[in-house]
């Protein structure tokens, strides 16, 4: 039986090592769910730039609309593309998975509920790592998720990122070693380093910083829509047994006075 065990262990070792994630390391997503202008802006991107291809079949037009403070005709003439749609809609898409899966090699997971099962820093950091590669089909492939059946479909925002072989600090923790001499920052070569091609794109790495933290930040609300609220109730939960603790200790009091 041990034997058998051990053989298992081995036999599922490949799958194992061949599922590894990639250790390219995270980016802090730094989203705030409480700032409804980010959230809209995040919305607006979602389905302008994901919903060609990528569903959120288990949210509705209306409870985003309600949640984000956004008056449902301007959902409706704003955010809503395809003819007919009514504002209870669940947010479905037209492409059929069967022809995706023959386009993209892969169908486009229904984005729902993928923040929790990626994470927003994981979420983050992979939108922002596409970089050019010819070798792939759609001529782009991926930092955390290594060929990706997915395109560079935020290009002309982020602009052509490129990887290769750049003079990057050297860092000492967080900050970067000096010359003790001259007081210059010592520099290395280091290779698999992305770059953005300057004037590439329509937005500046600070803005493009906004628009992906934004829509992670969407992407994060709408896997749990209700943790806002939760946050609030919480407190007032907390507040009532407080209350309640003052009352308690002074009838225990009064029960326990003439016990002695
Ligand atoms: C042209 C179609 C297309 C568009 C547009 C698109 N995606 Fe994708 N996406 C895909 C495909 C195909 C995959 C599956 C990749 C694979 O399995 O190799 C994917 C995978 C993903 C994944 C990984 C899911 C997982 O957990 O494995 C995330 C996250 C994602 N897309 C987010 C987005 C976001 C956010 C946008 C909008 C900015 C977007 N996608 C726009 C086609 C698309």
């Amino acid at each position: 039986m041990k034997k058998q065990l051990i053989a298992l262990c081995f036999a599922l070792l490949p799958c194992v090592v061949l599922a590894a994630p990639s250790n390219y390391p995270l980016e802090k997503a730094n989203i705030d769910l409480r700032d409804k202008a980010a959230l809209q802006d995040g919305a607006r991107t979602f389905v302008n730039y994901c919903m060609g291809c990528h569903s959120a079949q288990f949210q509705r037009y209306e409870r985003v609309a309600n949640d984000l403070g956004i008056p449902d005709e301007l959902m409706l003439e704003n955010l809503v593309f395809t003819e007919g749609t009514l504002i209870g809609d669940h947010m479905k898409i037209g492409m059929r998975p069967q022809d995706s899966k023959v386009w993209f090699g892969g169908a486009p997971p229904d984005l729902t509920m993928v923040a929790r099962v990626r994470g927003n820093d994981w979420l983050y950091t992979y939108l922002k790592t596409f970089y050019e590669d010819p070798s792939r089909p759609f001529g782009a492939n991926n930092m955390l998720f290594p060929n990706v059946g997915m395109p560079n479909v935020l290009m002309e925002l982020q602009g052509r990122q490129v990887i290769g072989c750049k003079a990057m600090p050297v860092m000492d923790g967080n900050t970067p070693k000096r010359d003790p001499l001259t007081g210059e920052t010592i520099k290395d070569e280091q290779c698999d380093v992305l770059t953005v091609l300057p004037d590439t794109g329509t937005q500046t790495e600070a803005e493009f910083d906004t628009t992906v933290r934004n829509l992670v930040a969407f992407l994060a609300y709408s896997a749990d829509p209700i943790k806002l609220e939760r946050h609030r109730i919480g407190v007032y939960v907390l507040l009532y047994l407080a209350f309640l603790f003052v009352f308690a200790f002074l009838l225990k009091r009064e029960y326990w006075k003439d016990v002695h």
